[in-house]
This record gives C-alpha cells, structure tokens and sequence, in this order.
C-alpha cells in the first residue's frame, strides 16, 4: 500500500481486498462491549474540513478514537481559514504540532493530493473527499456493503465483487463518489453502468471503465445493486433538468421501479437522502436499501485504513501482547 490515500484509482485489487477484510476484522471488535484496541495509541490524527459533512467526519473521529489516536478537528467555518489563511500555512501550523495523519476533506478537486505531494508535510494523507474528483473511503465502504450482502459476511473474505453488476443514478456530472465507485468497483472486477439525465453525464465519461445509459427501467433488472445519489445543487450554477418533479418521474427510485430489481440486489445511497428527490421514503425504508448499514461499515473501512497507513505490521486484532504492552506492565509490576 502507499503512504496515503487521495484516490481509488490508486488501489490495486490486492491492496482494496487486504483494506476490506482487515475493516471485517475490525467490525468485530464494533461487536464488542469495548470498541476500542490500542494500535494508534499515542498517534495523532487530524481532521482537516474545509467542507461541511455528518457521515464522514463522524465517523472517521469514531475510526480514529478506537483505535486510541489523539484526535484534533478542525473545520474551516472558527478557523483562520475564513481570515484568508492558505491550505499551505494551516498544514504546515498542523505539522508543527505534530500531526501524524490529515484527514482532509476539500472543495477543491486536487487539494489532498497536493497536499500529500507537496513537501509541505510529513503525514500520511487521507481523502475524506475532494470536490466532484475523489472520495476513496466511500467508494470502500460501498464495496464492503455490498461483499457482505452479496456475498455474505464469512464467504466474502478474500474475496472481490467480480461479474456482479452495479447501476449508478443520479448526478454522476458533480459526485466524487460515483467516480471512486467507478474506479474501485471496475478493479474488483465488478460491471458498472451509470444512469443519468445527459446533461448530468461529464464530458470524457467515455474513457471510464464503465457503462452509460440514459433509461433507468432498462438496467433494473439486471443489477445486483442499484446506489442512488442525490442532485447536488450547491455544485450547481444552472438548471440541469426541467423540474425536480420531472426529474423523480424519470431518475428516481420509488416501490414500484425496486419492485423490477431481481429478489437478491440492494439499494445503496451514500447520504445525505433527499426523500422525494431521487429515492422514496418507502424505498429508503426498506430492508433492501443499505443507507444504514453503509454509515456502519465507513467506521470500521475508516479503522482499517488508518491501521494499514500508521499501524504496525502486526495483524489488527493480535492478543499477544506487544512489547511495548509487556514493558510497561512489568515496569508496572517492579514498582509495586
Ligand atoms: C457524499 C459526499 O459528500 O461526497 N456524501 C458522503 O460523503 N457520504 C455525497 C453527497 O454529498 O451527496
């Protein structure tokens, strides 16, 4: 693996399988009464935000906390950030405090890669989403999701998502998770095919290793999964479709259009859910749809991540002690 993670197309498929079965491992101890395992124990991670987020940051500070890192966060609206100060000045403030991972999330496309490749910085980077460019920890969290639920949680070991088919709708133009989706998905040997109004397609998507269609009804009932993602309009500055209403009639997922999905295949959707927009309420509700269990599987993706990038080489959950663990109890023991 490299030192840090700015894209999915940055994964090959051994390095994705290895970060989604060390994240099973880690959603056994979430099993746990205590959640927490010492390996970052005196590690400092800092969560870097300059764009507002629930899911993401949430659950990277959960990620970070049990695994004992310190954690420090810092979100651009109370910073000097809004005095002016350049992403140069506030990492390197960070660096002098002694960060040992940024996790970074930006409007800028390109802002954690630079940041990583700077110079500015010692510490590995992690992208928690950068503009419509990257999201690389969603685009993992999905593919854990959907292994555990296609696969099944002990079979999915190992393994990838190979020949499985999975539709992408919505506003494919802004989102940096349909492409992380599209760069992951294709290297785990998966099928994708995007859905989306044409005005909401980008330019280029040609050379994508995916699929295009216009006609959602035709590629429900051959999908193994089906994400939805939602219009977002703070990334807009025209209108891209007629009405929100026509849009719904023709790209949203309601009972009725789920109800042509073959009996085993699942709705994702990365949130934040615009219900009535692009998925219903009652779809939204339904056991088929994974929303939930998505936000689940990013702490422990999260935990996997930041253990594979700072952690040790001993495996995630060893019970043997460390040596440092063995010291310091027999240092404990000396002085009583
Ligand atoms: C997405 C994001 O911020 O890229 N959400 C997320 O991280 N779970 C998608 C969105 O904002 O619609």
């Amino acid at each position: 693996m490299q030192r840090h993670l700015i894209s999915a197309a940055d994964l090959t498929r051994d390095d994705a399988v290895l970060i989604l079965d060390t994240a099973e491992e880690m959603a056994r101890v979430a099993d746990r009464p205590i959640k927490k395992l010492p390996t970052l124990r005196g590690r400092t991670v800092v969560n870097l935000f300059f764009e507002d987020s629930t899911r993401t940051r949430i659950s990277f500070e959960a990620a970070e906390k049990r695994l004992s890192a310190d954690v420090i966060n810092f979100t651009a609206k109370g910073s000097s950030v809004s005095k002016g100060e350049s992403l140069k000045d506030t990492a390197q403030t960070l660096e002098a405090m002694g960060v040992d991972a940024v996790v970074i999330r930006h409007g800028a496309s390109g802002a954690p890669y630079r940041l990583a490749n700077s110079g500015w910085i010692d510490s590995a980077v992690i992208n928690a989403g950068d503009g419509t460019h990257q999201h690389p920890t969603q685009a993992l969290l999905d593919a854990f999701t959907l292994r555990r639920r296609l696969l099944g949680r002990e079979a999915a070991l190992g393994r990838d998502l190979a020949g499985r088919r999975v539709t992408v709708v919505g506003d494919i133009l802004h989102s940096r998770v349909a492409r992380s989706n599209v760069d992951l998905l294709h290297t785990l040997g998966a099928e994708v095919v995007l859905v989306a109004p044409p005005t909401l397609v980008p330019v280029g998507v040609e050379s994508w290793p995916c699929e295009v269609s216009y006609d959602l009804d035709s590629t429900l009932a051959k999908s193994d999964a089906v994400m939805m993602l939602r219009v977002q309009r703070e990334r807009m500055n025209a209108a891209f479709f007629p009405t929100e209403r026509e849009y719904s009639r023709r790209y949203g997922l309601d009972g009725e259009r789920m109800a042509r999905m073959p009996e085993h295949a699942v709705v994702m959707h990365p949130g934040p859910m615009v219900r009535g927009m692009e998925i219903t309420a009652e779809v939204a509700d339904s056991p088929r749809c994974t929303a939930i269990e998505q936000v689940t599987a990013g702490v422990s993706v999260r935990m996997a991540v930041l253990y594979l990038l700072l952690g040790g080489n001993e495996p995630a959950l060893s019970r043997q002690p460390s040596a440092e663990r063995t010291a310091s109890t027999a240092h404990a023991a000396e002085e009583k």
